[in-house]
């Protein structure tokens, strides 16, 4: 697929079919997200891939808080969870080439442990466009995480920053979003050329 169609198609999918995905196309599509920039070359970013009903059904009974979960979006076969890891930003930029032993957090401009995890969500929700999928980056509610991450193993140190549900879209998503009740933003409110 043309890279612009690729962004022009990505629209978060709320309704999925629940047929499996090939798993070379799962791998293809981590793979990428793998490829994500980060700070340092740190790498504080790793997945959780949950695949099938059994485990799925896991996260979902581990995540679900009192907002009942779109059942559209419970039969997505894939979930991704991407989590972010401080300290590894911290112990990489302790190192010599950048000196920053104090571990001081005030040196950073914006958390990159967060945004690093974020580029590579954004190409995992791309690459399921390239492949004819759909894909949904949602939040996960606060007081759910330790649970989900003692569901899975997930160590300390390691924050969720969402999660991705992957699958093929059904050709119904019936789901009104804020996508369907706002507007985009006109080009030139948001580009400021030369002067804000
Ligand atoms: C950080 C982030 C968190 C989001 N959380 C949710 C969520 O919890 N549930 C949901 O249905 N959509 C969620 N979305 C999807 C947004 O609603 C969606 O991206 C926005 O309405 C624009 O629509 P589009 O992505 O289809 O173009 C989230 C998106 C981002 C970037």
């Amino acid at each position: 697929m043309e890279f612009g169609d690729v962004l022009r198609r990505r629209k978060m999918v709320r309704t999925f079919e629940s047929g499996q995905v090939d798993p070379s196309i799962v791998e293809r599509i981590l793979r990428h997200g793998q490829r994500a920039p980060s700070a340092g070359y740190s790498q504080g970013f790793e997945f959780l891939l949950l695949e099938g009903p059994d485990q799925t059904a896991r996260f979902w009974e581990a995540a679900t808080a009192d907002e009942p979960v779109l059942q559209g979006v419970r039969a997505a076969p894939i979930i991704v969870i991407p989590f972010a890891s401080k300290d590894v930003y911290l112990d990489r930029y302790a190192e010599e080439d950048k000196k920053w032993e104090d571990r001081d957090e005030s040196r950073w401009p914006v958390p990159y442990w967060y945004i690093d995890a974020a580029f590579a969500s954004m190409l995992i929700l791309l690459s399921a466009v390239n492949e004819g999928l759909g894909a949904l980056f949602f939040g996960l509610h606060p007081p759910t995480i330790p649970r989900v991450k003692e569901t899975f193993g997930v160590p300390d140190g390691w924050d969720p920053i969402g999660a991705i549900a992957i699958g093929h879209p059904s050709g119904e998503d019936p789901v009104r979003s804020s996508a369907h009740t706002r507007r985009r933003k006109q080009f030139q409110e948001v580009v400021h050329r030369g002067h804000w």
